[in-house]
């Protein structure tokens, strides 16, 4: 399973990427703002940082909702460079600009799924990768896993290329229950990252080892 991480936020994405185990980058509207990001320039001038770190896609979501612009856009988006990935909703004429862009090409990200058929549509249109948002839906008392299980199965059925990334990704638990039900990808925070490392068996045993390596050798 591929390890994306979700942030704009560039030591984040440096120190993921020197972990080694870092595929890609996912990044967001609201996830560029929170960084302080503002302005085409300064917007495109982050996306050729964050690239410029990693070696693997980096999804740009475009800010059009009609077809025109965002064509207009995800073809601005890809002069950046070539790791760039056109995130586009998963709304009516996102799905004929994921078409658009697949007959180009051109790699898309179909973003903002929360359900099976909209996984269906984005697979049907060509997109590259398909986000379905897992824990936005546990947020809301619905399973988040089940519809990994649900895509995953489906795509299976007919044999689509489009990946099942797995977002809003939000602890160790969501990444190890998507390598379990099959996710192509996750996207998620540092942290949740982080924290797949720990184990206090781990922690005693090391120490355990330590304090006996050093007993032996004073
Ligand atoms: O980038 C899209 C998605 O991963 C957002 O996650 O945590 O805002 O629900 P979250």
């Amino acid at each position: 399973m591929k390890f994306f991480i979700d942030t704009a936020n560039l030591a984040e994405i440096k120190e993921a990427q020197d972990l080694g185990v870092l595929d890609g980058v996912t990044t967001n509207p609201s996830l560029m703002a929170k960084e302080g990001i503002s302005g085409k320039d300064n917007v495109f001038k982050h996306y050729k940082a964050i690239c410029d770190i990693v070696t693997g896609d980096v999804s740009a979501e475009v800010i059009a909702t009609d077809f025109a612009n965002m064509i207009k856009e995800g073809e601005e988006l890809v002069t950046i460079d070539e790791k760039i990935v056109v995130k586009i909703p998963m709304i009516k004429d996102g799905i004929k600009a994921i078409k658009y862009f697949s007959d180009k090409g051109i790699r898309t990200n179909c973003t903002l799924v929360f359900s099976a058929g909209q996984a269906l549509l984005a697979a049907k249109a060509g997109a590259t990768y398909v986000s379905p948002f897992i824990g936005r839906l546990d947020d809301i008392s619905y399973d988040g896993m089940d519809l990994i299980a649900q895509i995953v199965n489906i795509y299976g059925n007919y044999g689509y290329e489009t990946q099942v990334l797995a977002a809003s990704v939000r602890g160790p638990m969501h990444i190890i229950k998507c390598a379990e039900y099959g996710a192509d990808v996750m996207t998620g925070p540092l942290s949740a990252m982080l924290a797949l490392l720990k184990h206090p068996l781990t922690d005693s045993g090391l120490e355990k080892f330590l304090a006996d390596h050093k007993k032996a050798n004073s």
